[in-house]
């Protein structure tokens, strides 16, 4: 019996003498091995040797008793190796620290066996595979850092066993699935670290149980579930929210305002909604970011809501960019704290003007008010944020002149102001802000010319300056911007050479300089220019020949030259060569002995000619043929008049739903008081049948209405069949689409002349002929793209009930821009029916068939030329040609197209990207761009890569229409869309453009 306690003792004594021995030993064993698998570039290990004690080593300390190593502590010491299981053998090993450093491999389970383990810190290594469940047995663990590694797998269940563990620090790895509900036992947990993993379902709300939580972060996974009420309840000592980027829903609690220490929220990125949260009393709250989730509000909750942070004076940071945020911001926000740096309200629905009380703000570094709805003029209190680094303002609907305020803003660096309505001048003050790199003011009602000074800030990368009204020359100072790499100045009213001077600007990718009134030649310095990957100098009065430097540049993607005055032989080789990169159309006086560039550009050969009269000769024959037939068919066609005359003998007026109180018979002399004796400014077009003139007319109570009087020309042969046709066509058709006729008139003129006179409704709008091409006459506004669409419907609409809701159906046989009025909506109302058709199955074929010209020259489809009768596939090609007029803005009778190129062949060469280029005015893109901006909840980007999304479904819109164009215009009436079919699939475009 007395042995046995001895026995134990010297069991006890022997076990503890060998541990304190041959470990001591077997700790320089381990280490040493892992020491010699370790790549040491530093050689921060140089001094482990065996002839040392290993406790003196660099990074290792050992308990007092026994020299065990207690702690290894090696970070950033860039050592790389296979983590070794070895470690596991340093048994009193307490804190284990390789943060930084290039450990690669699988976390070795055996780290388990190190049970006195608190400490293990490997962030920022190269470590794979999967978390070992293992070290879930580690009770004394407190802090577990395995960030920004390479781990995959799942967090184990295990882990809700590490019931010391103050830090889990696993952000920035693979880690994938649920987050185990039973690390809500953690009760000690302080952070809980999980960002940027790859988590998902929901959010384990027993983790909103740890009340030890003091920092909590599971940014960037797609984690999903509702924050409870109650949270700041539950959280009372959490300094640092952080759940952004996930997908979090439902209502952000009030109740956050309860855990009182809290620093950071940052909720940024998740689906949110419901008002915009209250944060009353948070005294430490330095950060508060809310951006990009659906939360919405009011006026007065924009009140309250700037309101309950009046008290967090220590706000750096406030970012509730991209919600549904509305209303005004109340005069409160100047409560904020006057620490703000950032102050985010960016692609929201805000209204009203900046609230004064912004110069209070003087540590404001950006101020991002971009894509709202604010108006107003800008605050010259602006000019007293000298710390300011970002003023974003751009796609709103500031006005007023820009103010002054540059002078003292020294440290800006990216000036966006585009797309609002600011007028006024650029002021020079601009040329302060010497560290600007982006200067947006584009799209805007600027006028006068481009200071110099814009050009002294040497990093500026972007200039947008393009949709203004700005005059005179481009400064030659543009020449000092080494850095520039976008500069926009297009539509502007700039005129004066090129400067020579662009040519040094070296950093330049894009240059836009079209629709100007550039003139002079090309400056041969451009093709110095090699990161050049776009120059636009279409659109100008540019003269000279194409500099042959310009073959040089090897990156150009798209170099615009069309419709300038350039002249000479265009150079052969280099990016000439590709004919997809450049354009050279409406250059007159270039020519080419390429046959490609002839054939591609309507370029003429340089020596003369032979090629012409090939291409002349068909037309000749076509014409010949022609004449031929309506010679033919002459006879016919009198025949037939005569008939029709004697059919409508005495019917003289035809009236469809006459104005209240105008007499039903209009006579001569009413119409000649009402345009004044036809005088000349009441005339508002003039076709081949006829004029037409405006005219007041008074009716029985002294009230007045605009009217339009179509004036028949009876000298025309064909204008008293014309005018026949009109009546019978338009007695019984009734469409929103179609011009109202009123009544008609046919009497004897004072001089005792047959006079013949359609009175229809006025539209003040004029033709469409005048709005697609405004620079022929005077012009009104251009139409927009979304209201050329809408034309297009509305035509299409008109025939449609033509072609397939009248019977007999009705041919219309001339449609073309100039026959569809604008009413004072811009509602379009096709008109002229002088040549109209009805196509009834009886109708012998003779007497429909065509006579002479069906329609106008460049609208007729081809088949009429060969005297096929009239058809609502002919109305489907005239339409189709109208369609491709009104989006490419060229006209079918454009002098390029006169030598055998058609406006279809032309548009159907071309791809996507060229007719948006081309024939579109870039502004159909951009108003429709403006237009839509902000109300597009499906761009979610910010800056300046918003416009992408508009920008592409403008031009998908674009590409839609014409292909719609395309497909009406088929040279086979067979092949042809029929308009019901054009009619439903412009319908889908437009319907797809509508911003929701
Ligand atoms: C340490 O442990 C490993 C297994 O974990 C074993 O193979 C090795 O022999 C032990 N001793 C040393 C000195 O590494
Ligand atoms: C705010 O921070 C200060 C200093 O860091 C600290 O002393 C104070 O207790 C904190 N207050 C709250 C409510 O967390």
């Amino acid at each position: 019996m007395i042995n046995i306690p001895l026995l134990l003792l010297s069991c006890f004594l022997f076990h503890h003498f060998h541990a304190i021995s041959c470990n001591t030993n077997t700790d320089t064993d381990v280490l040493l091995s892992f020491k010699s698998q370790v790549t040491d570039p530093k050689n921060a290990l140089s001094g482990w040797s065996a002839h040392s004690n290993h406790c003196n080593w660099y990074g290792v300390t050992c308990t007092k008793v026994g020299n065990r190593v207690q702690s290894l502590n090696l970070p950033g010491l860039s050592l790389s190796a296979n983590l070794s299981p070895h470690l596991s053998n340093l048994t009193f090993l307490q804190s284990l620290d390789l943060s930084n450093n290039k450990f690669h491999g699988q976390i070795p389970k055996d780290f388990a066996h190190l049970s006195l383990l608190s400490v293990i810190n490997l962030p920022s290594n190269n470590l794979s595979g999967t978390l070992p469940p293992q070290l879930g047995h580690l009770h004394r663990l407190k802090i577990l850092d395995f960030s920004a590694n390479k781990i995959t797998g799942q967090i184990p269940q295990s882990f809700g066993n590490l019931s010391s563990l103050e830090n889990l620090s696993l952000a920035r790895n693979g880690l994938e699935g649920e987050i185990p509900a039973e690390l809500g036992n953690l009760a000690n947990l302080s952070t809980l670290q999980l960002s940027e993993n790859n988590f998902s379902g929901k959010f384990p709300s027993s983790i909103f149980n740890i009340s030890s939580l003091v920092f909590l972060s599971v940014t960037g996974n797609h984690l999903t579930g509702k924050l409870p009420q109650n949270l700041g309840l539950f959280l009372p000592n959490l300094e640092n929210l952080i759940l952004a980027t996930n997908m979090f829903e439902g209502v952000i609690p009030n109740s956050i305002s309860n855990a009182s220490h809290l620093q950071v929220i940052d909720l940024a990125n998740n689906k949110f909604t419901g008002p915009i949260p209250l944060f009353y009393n948070l005294k430490n709250l330095t950060k508060l970011i809310l951006g990009h989730n659906n939360l919405s509000s009011t006026t007065s909750l924009n009140f309250q809501f700037f309101n309950s942070l009046r008290n967090s004076t220590k706000l750096q940071e406030l970012r509730i960019h991209e919600n549904h945020l509305a209303g005004e911001l109340p005069k409160s926000f100047a409560n904020l704290s006057s620490n703000l740096q950032h102050f985010c309200v960016s692609d929201n629905f805000f209204i009203g003007k900046i609230p004064q009380g912004m110069y209070k703000f003087q540590n404001l570094i950006s101020f991002s008010f971009e894509i709202n709805y604010f108006a107003g003029v800008l605050p010259q209190e602006l000019g007293a944020l000298n710390n300011l680094q970002n003023l974003a303002i751009y796609r709103n609907r500031f006005s007023g002149e820009i103010p002054d305020i540059f002078g003292n803003l020294t440290n800006l660096n990216t000036l966006a102001m585009g797309n609002n309505q600011l007028s006024g001048r650029i002021h020079q003050s601009i040329g302060q802000c010497t560290r600007l790199s982006i200067l947006d003011l584009g799209m805007n009602r600027l006028g006068g010319t481009i200071p110099k000074e814009i050009f002294q800030p040497s990093g500026l990368r972007i200039l947008y300056l393009e949709g203004n009204s700005l005059q005179g020359p481009l400064p030659p100072k543009v020449g000092t911007m080494k850095q520039l790499e976008t500069m926009d100045i297009s539509d502007n009213e700039m005129s004066g050479n090129i400067p020579v001077e662009i040519g040094e600007c070296f950093g330049l990718k894009w240059l836009m300089m079209a629709r100007n009134k550039f003139n002079g030649s090309i400056p041969t310095k451009i093709g110095n220019l090699a990161s050049l990957e776009t120059l636009d100098l279409s659109l100008n009065s540019l003269t000279g020949s194409i500099p042959e430097s310009l073959e040089k540049l090897e990156y150009i993607q798209i170099l615009n030259l069309s419709f300038n005055h350039l002249e000479g032989e265009v150079p052969v080789k280099g990016l000439f060569t590709n004919f997809s990169k450049f354009d050279l159309q409406g250059n007159n006086q270039l020519c080419s002995l390429n046959k490609e560039i002839v054939q591609n550009f309507g370029v003429p050969v340089c020596v003369a000619v032979k090629t012409k009269r090939r291409i002349l000769l068909p037309i000749i024959l076509a014409v010949v043929g022609a004449i031929a037939l309506f010679i033919s068919t002459l006879f016919v066609f009198w025949t037939m008049m005569s008939r029709e005359k004697k059919r409508k003998e005495g019917k003289t007026s035809v009236s469809s739903a006459p104005l209240k109180g105008l007499p039903q018979n209009i006579t001569y002399g009413d119409i000649r008081i009402a345009t004044d004796n036809f005088a000349a400014e009441n005339l508002i077009g003039k076709g081949a049948f006829g004029s037409v003139y405006k005219g007041v007319f008074s009716f029985s109570a002294g009230e007045t209405a605009t009217l339009a009087v179509k004036v028949l020309d009876l000298q025309q042969s064909k204008a008293s069949k014309n005018f026949n046709a009109e009546c019978e066509a338009l007695k019984n058709v009734r469409h929103r689409n179609l011009v109202k006729v009123i009544t008609s008139c046919s009497s004897l003129d004072y001089n005792g002349e047959e006079f013949k006179a359609l009175v229809m409704q006025f539209m003040p709008n004029g033709n469409l002929n005048l709005k697609i091409h405004p620079g022929d006459e005077e012009s009104g506004s251009i139409l927009t793209l979304m209201q050329r669409l809408s034309i297009a419907i509305d035509v299409a609409s008109a025939v449609d009930y033509l072609h397939h809701d009248c019977d007999p159906p009705i041919a219309h046989c001339d449609l073309k821009p100039a026959n569809v009025l604008l009413d004072e909506n811009m509602t379009a109302h096709v008109v002229d029916f002088g040549l109209a058709r009805f196509l009834s199955q009886n109708t012998p074929e003779k007497q429909s068939s065509t006579l002479g010209l069906k329609g106008s020259i460049g609208y007729i489809a081809p088949e009429y030329g060969f005297g096929s009768k009239a058809s609502t596939e002919g109305d489907a090609y005239s339409f189709g040609i109208l369609v491709l007029e009104m989006f490419t803005g060229k006209r079918p009778t454009d002098e390029m197209f006169k030598e055998g190129l058609s406006l279809r062949e032309f548009v159907s060469g071309m791809d996507e990207n060229e007719v948006v280029m081309i024939g579109g005015d870039r502004r159909l893109i951009e108003d429709y761009g403006y237009s839509t901006q902000s109300s597009n909840r499906d761009d979610h980007s910010s800056g300046f890569g918003s416009n992408t999304h508009w920008m592409c479904k403008a031009e998908e819109c674009m590409a839609d229409v014409i292909r719609v164009g395309l497909s009406c215009t088929a040279d086979q009436p067979k092949e042809r869309w029929n308009i019901r079919e054009a009619l439903s699939k412009l319908q889908a475009i437009n319907h797809s453009m509508l911003p929701f």
